[in-house]
């Protein structure tokens, strides 16, 4: 099928391994006589499969006042996946009370007014916005596509050293107080709508005074940053293979970023299943591609326990994704499970099923 035919090490016996706690725990490793990713059919929801980000219809393209839309959710509210493609400013202000939000600039951009100052976001830019930061977005174009990364858990940078995989001096952005635009001037007339989002709905504050605006921090970190995925240095081991490293994490790892963008291995990744993590990719850009997730804003999903290979990264040409593993089992929502393709776990294309 798909993925052996193209792109496989090799002829049968097949390598397999199966590890714990993504790539940092226990793992045991055999041979198979056959390719074991392929299917020929499935049923039910813990299946592998891809969505076209960039086509998805949301909510908030329409109404200025709708919030993001969903498309994964978990049983454990861990970890939410949603996608905004606003095209007005937000008329009110929110601020999310149960979960960090980190946005991914696939397309367009847009600026994030904090009460720790503003922050511009552009493409391949991260920007976070921690639980409890209350923000206003204003998109910088009307193509804006924002891939949302929502997690009850902190985030918190974790690279294998203080320096080398991120220059952090040179490319960690911090939202900068500066003198305040009319809009968010105190004097401005009106009642400002805060919003608090928890996981059991909005509550509407109606305020007499923007909740914004700021003259000077005065003590601590801001924690509001920016960072682009072309400033994170994929690790590699001497050209050779082996597992990508994370750096971004959460308190107890429930979930982890990684840089999956192309890098000099020799060896594509074993055919493999990941007993504790949900799997997903999102393919940024090329000129290359990562097997066949070739379209810009391609995101694939493994449910834990699928067995899987991938293709190599090691493609000259060059192109940018990141790796998302989460201990939640995440499931699309209806409106995405609509849109999503069923997905061959080889090169990950559209599984033959669905052409
Ligand atoms: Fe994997």
């Amino acid at each position: 099928m798909t993925g052996k035919s193209s792109l496989a090490d090799g002829p049968p016996p097949n390598v397999h391994l199966w590890s714990r706690e993504g790539f940092l725990g226990a793992n045991a490793i055999g041979l198979q006589p056959g390719y074991t990713p392929d299917y020929e059919s499935v049923e039910g929801l813990h299946a592998p499969r891809r969505l076209a980000m960039e086509a998805f219809v949301t909510a908030d393209m329409s109404d200025p006042d709708a919030l993001p839309t969903p498309i994964l959710m978990c049983r454990t509210h861990e970890v939410t996946i949603s996608v905004s493609r606003r095209r007005e400013p937000m008329a009110f202000t929110l601020r999310n009370v149960e979960a960090d939000e980190l946005h991914f600039m696939q397309r367009g951009g847009a600026r994030f007014d904090t009460e720790f100052g503003s922050i511009e976001g552009g493409e391949g830019d991260f920007v976070c916005i921690p639980r409890s930061c209350a923000y206003r977005m204003t998109p910088l174009s009307g193509e804006l596509v924002d891939v949302i990364l929502e997690s009850a858990g902190a985030y918190r940078f974790d690279t294998p050293a203080p320096f080398g995989m991120i220059n952090f001096g040179m490319d960690l952005r911090r939202a900068a107080i500066s003198p305040m635009p009319p809009q968010m001037e105190p004097s401005a007339a009106g009642h400002h709508v805060l919003v608090l989002k928890a996981l059991d709905g909005l509550t509407r504050f109606v305020k007499p005074v923007d909740p914004l605006p700021a003259i000077v921090r005065v003590g601590g970190e801001t924690p509001v940053w920016a960072l682009n995925i072309a400033a994170v240095q994929p690790v590699s081991y001497g050209g050779l293979g082996g597992p990508p490293a994370q750096f971004l994490t959460t308190p107890r790892a429930e979930t982890l970023l990684y840089t999956l963008s192309s890098r000099q291995s020799k060896l594509r990744p074993p055919v493999h299943h990941n007993a504790d993590y949900d799997e997903f990719i999102l393919f940024f850009r090329g000129p290359g591609s990562y097997g066949e997730l070739d379209q810009p804003g391609s995101l694939s999903h493994v449910p834990k326990g699928v067995t899987h290979h991938g293709p190599t990264e090691d493609v000259p040409e060059g192109y940018l994704a990141w790796l998302l593993e989460t201990r939640a089992t995440m499931r699309f929502t209806p409106e995405a499970l609509a849109q999503a393709k069923l997905m061959e776990t080889g090169a990950y294309g559209v599984h033959p099923s669905e052409r």
